[in-house]
């Protein structure tokens, strides 16, 4: 596996393998990889000839300096890890090449930035698409892997490529679990063993509400999760939302809605944000 730190060396090798037509695949990621990340990979290396993931803490989108701070960077072991599943290249920028100079440009997702993670991080998808928009232009991929944990940011990203006719195809990658249906995410490391198990109720409320779905309103399925949620102490529910997968918006019908439905959570386990998400077809 090749490193980089410096976009014009990366462009460079890069340059090489898309004057063979030869079809790069790109990973990103902030780092502190797990299974999750490295399912991305796995598929970019299936569908590709050279898969590119760059590792970034990207400071624009933390609203909180704190959180920014304490972020854990362990680039010698990711790239391990990244090694262990023929990843190609690793781009791992330092600041000062990624914003020489403080970045001014603001994007205006309408609605799918007010809702969710949005209306909870102020600023933070706005830093997402920025780097996003960067990196793109830097690796020039014809395929981008997601992963669908993060649903409101492919969504987000999604709209980005759209908008700025970005020559790329946006793949919606499915969340990895561990054994008791935990999301796997970078913070889980923080989790003690016992808020593990305690945190597999987020999972548990996705699926009882899917069950409810054909037979329950909006309402009545909000209420149930509330209940089940106030009955666990441990954890502290800060939203449940049933929306349309593709726009996020509410939806008034369930039964005679006919678009993919998003379930989705964010919850506290201690001082630790989690959230997950179902896409439920018709
Ligand atoms: P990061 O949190 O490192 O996540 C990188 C990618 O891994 C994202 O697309 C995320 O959705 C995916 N991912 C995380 N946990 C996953 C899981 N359990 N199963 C499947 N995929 C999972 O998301 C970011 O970084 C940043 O915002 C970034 C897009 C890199 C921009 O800075």
């Amino acid at each position: 596996m090749q490193i980089f730190q410096n976009i014009s060396k990366l462009r460079e090798t890069l340059l090489a393998f898309q004057q063979k037509s030869q079809k790069i695949g790109f990973v990103p990621t902030m780092g502190a990889l797990h299974q999750g990340h490295l399912s991305l990979i796995k598929q970019a290396k299936a569908e590709n000839d050279v898969v590119v993931c760059s590792i970034y803490v990207n400071p624009t989108q933390f609203n909180n300096p704190d959180d920014l701070a304490k972020y854990p960077r362990l680039l010698e072991s990711d790239a391990e890890m990244l090694r262990s599943v023929g990843c190609d290249i690793l781009f791992a920028p330092a600041d000062t090449e990624m914003y020489p100079n403080p970045a001014k440009i603001k994007f205006d997702f309408g609605f799918l930035e007010t809702t969710m993670e949005g209306k909870f991080r102020p600023g933070h998808f706005n830093g997402v698409a920025l780097v996003v928009s960067k990196l793109f232009h830097i690796v020039m991929p014809h395929k981008a892997y997601f992963g669908q944990k993060d649903l409101q940011q492919y969504l987000v990203i999604k709209q980005l490529t759209n908008d700025l006719s970005f020559p790329i195809e946006i793949v919606r990658c499915q969340i990895v679990r561990e054994e008791n249906g935990l999301a796997m995410s970078s913070r889980n490391k923080r989790l003690s063993s016992e808020q593990i198990q305690i945190a597999s109720n987020i999972y548990k409320a996705l699926q009882m509400a899917e069950k409810m779905l054909k037979t329950h309103t909006s309402e009545q399925i909000q209420s149930q999760i509330e209940i089940f949620f106030s009955e666990i102490k441990e954890i502290e529910l800060e939203y449940f939302e049933i929306a349309d997968a593709y726009t996020l918006e509410g939806i008034a019908d369930l039964q005679k809605h006919s678009q993919p439905k998003a379930l989705c959570i964010a919850a506290f386990v201690g001082d630790v944000r989690l959230i997950d998400n179902l896409w439920v077809e018709n």
